[in-house]
């Protein structure tokens, strides 16, 4: 019989050890382990034995287990050293590399074996409104250039992540202290070369561009126009757009209240999108502190019809740079 139940004892991959982490929430007797079931994959906790360092191990679910992680994971590498791509830094588990482990536990073929980052999501802080309260200008700024900065690297690599939004940007527990965001969810990652994934990302609610619709019902057989594919190298322009404005906005009080509790992502609201709403005419003056060419850009993205149309990310992060510090 097939055994699934990898979790109940150590593992060894690479001549380290692993061991779970219990669930945080329950006894220990309890037996559970730290768990975050997704769609498509489940991201358990792991500690390296030796080092007591922690690990992420995303086990995809059976119908999402295909051997294009490997060639996924091979291509990452050359992400690996940018600054906010640390999960790209990663093993992907397979019958050759790791033959007992792979023997003992076949469910964890083609899982992905990655440092565990620290941090909140940016999602997560929206939704804090007490934490968001003592989100400044200066952190704005800060995650705002160090987002645009990684986006743009990858840019000039011809690449884009394709599934920016709240829930995938980690930020990192210090935020005043010269801090960083860090990107995860790769395995949809578009660089030249890789084969196509037979379901390409659509986006996520709020970071989606507009004019592509609604996000289609069924999952397959649905085709964008090629130079508005977002599993290609201008997939990032307009959800990174946004999520910039989301990071360089939510420091005013005033945007805040105008957004409804239990917005996980602002452009997500019908009212963000409607000209006469109280709530864009806060983000619209939100963003002017930051000066025209930030203004500029946002409207750029917001007027266009094609990806093509909304700015590349490199201009984002050469006017993000030339804002003084003094101003945030
Ligand atoms: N390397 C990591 N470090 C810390 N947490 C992670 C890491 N990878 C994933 N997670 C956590 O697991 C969740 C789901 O992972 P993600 O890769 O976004 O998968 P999904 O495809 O289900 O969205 C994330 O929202 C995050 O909380
Ligand atoms: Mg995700």
């Amino acid at each position: 019989m097939r055994r699934v139940e990898f979790w109940l004892e150590p593992l060894v991959i690479g001549g380290e050890e692993y061991t779970f982490t219990p669930h945080p929430a329950l006894p220990a007797t309890s037996g559970e382990v730290y768990a975050l079931e997704g769609g498509e994959a489940t991201v358990y906790q792991l500690q390296q034995v030796g080092s007591g360092r922690l690990f992420a191990l995303k086990v995809p679910k059976p119908t999402y287990r295909s051997a294009r992680a490997l060639a996924v994971t091979h291509a990452l590498a050359s992400l690996a050293a940018i600054p906010g791509f640390a999960a790209a830094n990663r093993r992907c588990l397979t019958g050759e590399s790791d033959p007992a482990l792979i023997a003992r536990w076949p469910d964890l073929e083609y899982a992905l074996l990655m440092p565990w980052l620290l941090g909140r999501s940016w999602a997560d802080l929206l939704l804090d409104r007490l934490a968001s309260a003592a989100y400044t200008r200066s952190h704005a700024l800060t995650l705002a250039r160090s987002l645009a900065q990684s986006l743009a690297q990858l840019e000039t690599l011809g690449g884009a992540h394709t599934d920016l939004a709240g829930d995938n940007l980690l930020l990192s527990p210090e935020v005043a202290d010269g801090s960083r965001v860090e990107l995860i969810d790769l395995e949809g990652v578009y660089l030249p070369g890789l084969p196509r994934p037979p379901v390409a990302s659509q986006g996520t609610l709020g970071y989606r561009p507009p004019w592509l619709g609604h996000m289609p019902r069924r999952r397959f057989g649905w085709g964008a126009r090629s130079e508005d594919d977002l599993w290609g190298p201008l997939g990032d322009r307009y959800a990174g757009a946004m999520l910039l404005t989301e990071l360089l906005v939510w420091c005013e009080g005033a945007v805040r209240l105008h957004t409804p509790a239990g917005a996980e992502a602002l452009f997500q609201m019908q009212a963000a999108h409607d000209e006469h709403s109280i709530l864009l005419k806060a983000i619209r003056l939100a963003l002017a502190v930051w000066g025209v060419p930030i203004r500029d850009l946002f409207h750029r993205a917001w007027a266009a019809r094609r990806l093509a149309d909304c700015p590349p990310l490199s201009e984002w992060a050469a006017a993000l740079n030339a804002i003084s510090d003094i101003q945030a």
